[in-house]
C-alpha cells in the first residue's frame, strides 16, 4: 500500500483512535464532504504520535472511503459521505449503527477546515467509542448493480489536463480515421506491452464504441465473411450486453457451461462436433460474473481446440486490471502462437462507462481482421474524436496508471469488507471475489433471486439477480450480482446490512 510519508507505522489503539474520530466528525457533520485534513505530520505533532500513526489512519480511511488523500495535497473528506452515514467494521473499532446514506454536495471552507483540524487533534488522542447520529428517515435508494467504476476517484488535475489536451488539439476540415486516432491506438498497443505481455502492432489495433459495438463488429465481419448468421459459442452464464449487441448483429448464440475454472472447453467441443461455431467469446481472466479465472492449462487447451477447429476465440479482457488475488494469469492473446485469438478491452471498468470506448486486437492469423476492418471503415467512427484525444492523454501521461493505483487499493478493501461480512454468514456463499469490481453472493436454499432483488429493492438497494445472466434457465445458481465500483465502505454496508435482511438463513424461501 502506498504511503504518503515515511516513518513507522504504529498498529497500537492510537491509530484506532485517529480513524474513530475522523469518522465520528465526518458523522455528526463537523467534517462534510470536500473539507481538508490536517497534513500528517502536523496531526502527528500535535498528537504527539508517530507520524506513521497518522499516514496509517489516513490510509484506512482512504481505504474506507471516507476520506481522499493524493500524494502532495491535503486530505480530503470524501464526495458523497455525509452526517447519519454508516460506520465501517473493517477498522476493528465497534463505533456506530448502520443508517441511511445521503449523498450532500458541501461547500469547502478554510475557516472551518482549520477549526475541524484543530477538533481532529483534540480528540484523537483518546480511543473511546464515539456516539453514532441517528439515521435519517429516507435513505436514499443505494445502485450496486454492476457496471459501475469508482469514476469520480479520478485526479481532478489529471482529468482536466486530459480535456484541455482534447481542447487544444488542432482543427482539421477532414474526417475521424474510422479505425481510431492513431494516438490512442499507438498507446493503447504499448499499454497491452506493458500489462498483458502482448505489444501488438498499431495497425491491428481498432477502436471501437464499447465491448458491446466491438463485439457487434466480430459478428457483422463474420456474417459479411460467410455469407450467413454467425454460430457464435457464449459463455451460459454470461454477459448480457454482448449477447444483445451479437444478436442484432444477426448471430446465432450457443450458450457453453462455466465451471470453477471459467468456460468449460470440454464443453464445448462435445457441444460443437457436429454443429461447429465460427467463434467463441469467453472472460478467461475473471468469468462474467462469476469469476471464476481460466488456469493456464485450461487456456492451452481452449486455444488447441481453436487451432484444430479454425474457430475465433474472442477474448474479453474487462476487468483484468483489477486481479486481486492469486498470481497473474497471461492473456489468451499473449498464449496464441497461430493468430487465432481476438483480444477486446477498454476503458468502461478502468476509467468511466460514459466514454463508450473500447478497442479490439485484431488476430494475426486467417482473414476475420480484414473482415473487421472493412466492417469499421463500413460503419465509420463511433467515438467522438476529442475522447479519443483525452484517453491518449490519461494513458500517455500515465495518469490513467495512477487512477488504477489508487482505485485497486479500494476494490481490494470492499472485497475483503463483502468476504469478513457474508461469506459463509448464514449459509451464504461471496463469490467473485479474486478480482474485478463486483461480488456474487449465492446461496442453497430455495428462494429466488427475483425476490430477494425485490425485497432488496424495496429497502432501497439495488442489485441484479444471477438469472438475468443465464442464456439457458437454470444454468447459475441462486443469487445476485453487487457492483461495488462506485460505493464507499459505508455504502457498501448499508448495501451488505440490506442483502443480509432479504435472504433468510441458509436461502430459506422468500415470500
Ligand atoms: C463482461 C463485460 N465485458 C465488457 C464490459 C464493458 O462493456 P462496454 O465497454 O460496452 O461498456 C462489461 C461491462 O459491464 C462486461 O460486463
Amino acid at each position: 500500500m502506498d504511503q504518503i510519508g515515511g516513518g513507522p507505522v504504529d498498529q497500537s489503539g492510537k491509530t484506532a483512535g485517529v480513524v474513530a474520530r475522523v469518522r465520528a466528525m465526518v458523522q455528526d457533520g463537523t467534517l462534510t464532504a470536500g473539507d481538508a485534513l490536517p497534513s500528517t505530520r502536523a496531526l502527528a505533532a500535535e498528537l504527539g504520535v508517530a507520524r506513521g500513526t497518522v499516514v496509517a489512519a489516513y490510509e484506512q480511511l482512504d481505504g474506507e472511503g471516507w476520506i481522499r488523500t493524493r500524494q502532495g495535497a491535503a486530505a480530503r473528506v470524501a464526495a458523497g459521505v455525509a452526517p447519519g452515514v454508516a460506520v465501517g467494521v473493517t477498522a476493528g473499532v465497534a463505533v456506530g449503527v448502520t443508517a441511511g446514506v445521503a449523498v450532500a454536495p458541501a461547500r469547502v471552507t478554510p475557516r472551518r477546515s482549520r477549526e475541524s483540524a484543530t477538533a481532529v487533534g483534540r480528540a484523537a488522542s483518546t480511543t473511546e467509542p464515539v456516539d453514532a447520529v441517528p439515521a435519517p428517515s429516507a435513505p436514499a435508494v443505494l445502485d450496486c448493480r454492476p457496471g459501475i467504476p469508482a469514476v469520480t476517484a479520478i485526479a481532478t488535475r489529471d482529468w482536466r489536463a486530459a480535456w484541455r489536451a482534447a481542447a487544444d488539439a488542432p482543427l482539421r476540415n477532414t474526417l475521424s480515421d474510422p479505425l481510431g486516432l492513431p494516438g490512442l491506438r499507438a498507446q493503447v498497443a504499448a499499454q497491452l506491452g506493458l500489462s498483458r505481455g502482448f505489444a501488438p502492432a498499431v495497425g491491428r489495433v481498432v477502436v471501437a464504441g464499447g465491448t458491446s459495438e466491438a463485439l457487434s463488429l466480430v459478428a457483422e465481419a463474420l456474417r459479411v465473411r460467410l455469407g450467413r448468421a454467425p454460430r457464435i459459442a457464449v459463455e451460459d452464464p454470461g454477459y448480457r450486453s454482448g449477447r444483445r449487441a451479437m444478436t442484432s448483429a444477426g448471430a446465432e448464440l450457443v450458450g457453453v457451461r462455466v465451471d470453477d475454472d471459467g468456460l468449460d472447453v470440454d464443453a464445448l467441443a462435445v457441444l460443437t462436433a457436429t454443429e461447429p461455431v465460427d467463434a467463441v467469446v469467453v472472460t478467461p481472466t475473471h468469468q462474467y460474473p462469476l469469476g471464476s479465472v481460466m488456469p493456464v492449462g485450461r487456456r492451452h487447451a481452449l486455444l488447441a481446440w481453436a487451432a484444430r477447429t479454425g474457430t475465433t476465440v474472442v477474448e474479453d479482457d474487462y476487468d483484468s486490471e483489477f486481479r486481486h488475488r492469486g498470481s497473474p494469469v497471461p492473456a489468451l492473446a499473449a498464449l496464441d502462437t497461430v493468430g487465432t485469438v481476438l483480444h477486446v478491452g477498454g476503458f468502461s471498468k478502468t476509467l468511466d462507462p460514459r466514454l463508450r470506448c473500447a478497442y479490439l486486437v485484431l488476430p494475426t492469423g486467417g482473414r476475420l481482421g480484414e473482415a473487421v476492418v472493412a466492417a469499421r471503415t463500413a460503419r465509420g467512427p463511433v467515438v467522438a474524436e476529442p475522447v479519443q484525444v483525452a484517453l491518449a492523454h490519461l494513458l500517455r501521461t500515465g495518469a490513467l496508471r495512477r487512477h488504477l493505483g489508487r482505485v485497486r487499493r479500494d476494490y481490494t478493501h470492499r472485497r475483503e469488507q463483502i468476504a469478513a461480512r457474508i461469506d459463509g454468514v448464514r449459509g451464504l456463499e461471496a463469490r467473485a471475489l479474486n478480482g474485478g469490481l463486483h461480488a456474487v453472493v449465492t446461496w442453497s436454499g430455495p428462494a429466488t433471486a427475483r425476490a430477494v432483488v425485490a425485497r432488496m429493492a424495496a429497502a432501497g438497494v439495488l442489485v441484479s439477480a444471477l438469472d438475468e445472466y443465464e442464456v439457458d434457465p437454470g444454468s447459475a445458481p441462486a443469487g445476485v450480482v453487487l457492483g461495488y465500483g462506485a460505493l464507499t465502505s459505508p455504502q457498501l454496508d448499508r448495501a451488505l446490512d440490506v442483502l443480509l435482511a432479504a435472504v433468510p438463513d441458509g436461502g430459506a424461501s422468500v415470500s
